[in-house]
C-alpha cells in the first residue's frame, strides 16, 4: 500500500496510559488497574464535555488529566498526596509500547512520513515522546491545542490533513481508541484500528478499518 504519511494517536496507541499507575501499583493497591481505567475514562469524558460546552470552557489535556486523577483519588480513597504528585509526573513520562520504536524506524527506512495527532498539550507530548524514546523517529507532533478543541472534532483531524499534504484519502490514521479511529474515518482517512485489548467492534469500524492486535507488523503493509 502506498501512503503520503501515517498519523498516530498517542495515548493508548503509542504510549501506554496505564504505565503510570503500573509503576506505582504497590502504593495504589490491588485495585490499581480498575483505578487506572477510571482515570482514563474520566480524562476522556472531561475532554468531550469541555469540547461540547464551548471554547470558553476549554482546558488543556494536562489540566484535564490532573483533574481526572484528583477525581479518582477521591473516589477510590487514595489519600497519599506524594503518590498523586508521583502519578502526575509519571503521566508525563509514560512508557511507549515495546514494539513502537522499531515500527517507527521501519517506516522511516521506507521514507514514509509519520506524525502524532493527539489531545495532549504540546508540553506533555514533548515530554512523553522524549521519555518513550520516540523524538527522533517522528516527523511531526501535532497537538489539538492548535485547534483549541479535542478529538473527535473535525477541526482536529484537519490539522493533520493540512500538515501532511491536504488529502486525507492518501493518509493513514492509526488509533487504538475506537472512537478516535471512527473520527478519522469520518474525516476521510484510511484507518488502522490497533485493537490492543481485543474489544468488540464499535461504530461499524471493522467495515472501514484494518485491524491489528499491536503495531509490530504495521510497517509491512506499506511500501
Ligand atoms: C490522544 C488520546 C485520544 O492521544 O488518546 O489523542
Amino acid at each position: 500500500m502506498a501512503t503520503r504519511g501515517i498519523v498516530f494517536d498517542a495515548y493508548g496507541t503509542l504510549l501506554d496510559v496505564h504505565s503510570a499507575m503500573a509503576r506505582h501499583a504497590q502504593r495504589i493497591g490491588p485495585n490499581w488497574e480498575a483505578i487506572s481505567a477510571a482515570w482514563r475514562a474520566k480524562q476522556l469524558e472531561y475532554s468531550w464535555i469541555r469540547s461540547l460546552t464551548g471554547p470558553a470552557h476549554h482546558r488543556d489535556f494536562a489540566e484535564l488529566t490532573d483533574a481526572a486523577l484528583d477525581f479518582v483519588a477521591r473516589k477510590f480513597d487514595l489519600h497519599d498526596d506524594a503518590l498523586i504528585v508521583d502519578l502526575r509526573a509519571a503521566y508525563r513520562t509514560l512508557d511507549a509500547y515495546p514494539e513502537v520504536p522499531n515500527m517507527l524506524r521501519s517506516l522511516r527506512s521506507k521514507g514514509i512520513p509519520t506524525a502524532i495527532l493527539s489531545n495532549g498539550s504540546p508540553a506533555m507530548l514533548a515530554s512523553a515522546v522524549k521519555a518513550g524514546g520516540l523524538e527522533l523517529l517522528l516527523d511531526e507532533v501535532i497537538s489539538v491545542e492548535e485547534a483549541g478543541i479535542f478529538k473527535p472534532d473535525p477541526r482536529v483531524y484537519d490539522l493533520a490533513i493540512r500538515r501532511l499534504g491536504g488529502d486525507a484519502s492518501k493518509l493513514v490514521f492509526v488509533s487504538s481508541n475506537a472512537w478516535d479511529a471512527f473520527g478519522a474515518h469520518a474525516n476521510g482517512f484510511r484507518v488502522v484500528w490497533c485493537n490492543r485489548t481485543a474489544q468488540p467492534d464499535e461504530y461499524g469500524l471493522r467495515a472501514h478499518a484494518a485491524e491489528y492486535g499491536d503495531l509490530s507488523t504495521l510497517s509491512e503493509a506499506f511500501s
